[in-house]
């Protein structure tokens, strides 16, 4: 099992009484659940009615399938995957904050996937005006899967003719902006069909970004993927808000007045030291998929 199994009473029984009352004799399990209605005592209801158990193998990996869980519960917000798209030389865009692909077809493709893994897609308001992205999941198929896209926007800037407020009526569109943000912008933006959350600020034009994991959880929210630029990025990773990233490598060159990939802090913060490490690496046609967990 990835996870302990229950031991109270939820929307159905305890899982931890049906595996003794199917005489199982072994159990081998991963990771203790977090949740105190269980922490331990669904693998003690088991010892106790004769049953082996062995916990913890494999926890590395049930821990990153059980993220969203146990971020829920020990931290009352969404487990959060940052994902980068980084040229050669550690850029993520052009000077000037103007759009370029940095990545091919095959590591969009992840992307997308990773969209449909992911209950929402966030992006800050500076990757909305300059990319003017859908957020969509569009591998064949899989449009239903995609997550509701967040714009974390304290002044509600997000341009009412955008891709992302054209088709906030098919595909869910929240926006997180400051309580002193314009009315009329929230009733024009409500009136494309998207939703509006108001946010207290930490200092002008940074809205609290460990309230705004709270209000995605407390909405139901349980994994993130983050697609922001440099600027959302590095203030997430500076809260401790981040539990995996996806770095797509690229074998393009942007230059010296590219954007770097993290505003004011080296790509090395998150890539070099713990607490994150490289778990997977895996090739993308010509780009490379490194993915870093938190440990
Ligand atoms: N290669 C990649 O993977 C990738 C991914 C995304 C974007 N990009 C590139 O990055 C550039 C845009 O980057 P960006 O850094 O300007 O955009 P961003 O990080 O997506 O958005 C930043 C904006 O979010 C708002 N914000 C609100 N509260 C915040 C908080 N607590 N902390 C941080 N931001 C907060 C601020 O605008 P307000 O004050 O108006 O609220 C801030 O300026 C573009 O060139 C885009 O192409 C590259």
């Amino acid at each position: 099992m990835t996870l302990e199994p229950c031991s109270h009473h939820g929307k159905s029984p305890p899982c931890a009484d049906a595996i003794v009352a199917a005489g199982v004799s072994t159990v081998v399990s991963a990771l203790e659940d977090p949740n105190p209605e269980v922490a331990g005592t669904g693998h003690a209801r088991l010892r106790a009615a004769g049953i082996s158990v062995r916990s913890g193998v494999g926890a590395l990996e049930a821990a990153r399938v059980h993220a969203g869980h146990c971020c829920r519960i020990t931290e009352n917000r969404p487990a959060v995957t940052l994902k980068l798209a980084i040229s050669a030389d550690g850029k993520v865009g052009r000077a000037g904050r103007r759009p370029i692909a940095i990545t091919a077809e095959r590591a969009r493709d992840r992307v997308h996937r990773l969209r449909a893994m992911h209950d929402a897609v966030a992006i800050g308001i500076g990757t909305a005006l300059a990319d003017d992205p859908l957020l969509t999941c569009r591998l064949p198929g899989m449009d239903r899967r995609s997550p509701i896209r967040v714009v974390v926007d304290s002044e509600l800037r997000l341009p009412l003719g955008g891709r992302l407020a054209a088709s906030a009526g098919e595909f869910p569109l929240w926006i997180l902006a400051s309580e002193t943000a314009s009315p009329d912008r929230e009733a024009s933006l409500r009136a494309r069909g998207a939703e509006i959350m108001r946010l207290p600020t930490a200092a002008p034009g940074r809205l609290e970004l460990r309230a705004a994991m709270h209000l995605l959880a407390q909405r139901g929210i349980t994994r993130v993927l983050l697609e922001g630029g440099p600027i959302l990025a590095a203030a997430m990773l500076a809260e401790n808000l981040v539990e995996e990233a996806a770095l797509f490598h690229s074998e393009m060159t942007i230059g010296p007045d590219g954007l770097d990939a993290l505003e004011g802090m080296p790509l090395s913060a998150l890539t070099g030291s713990p607490p994150f490490q490289c778990v997977d690496r895996e090739m993308l046609g010509p780009d490379r998929l490194d993915t870093f967990v938190r440990a």
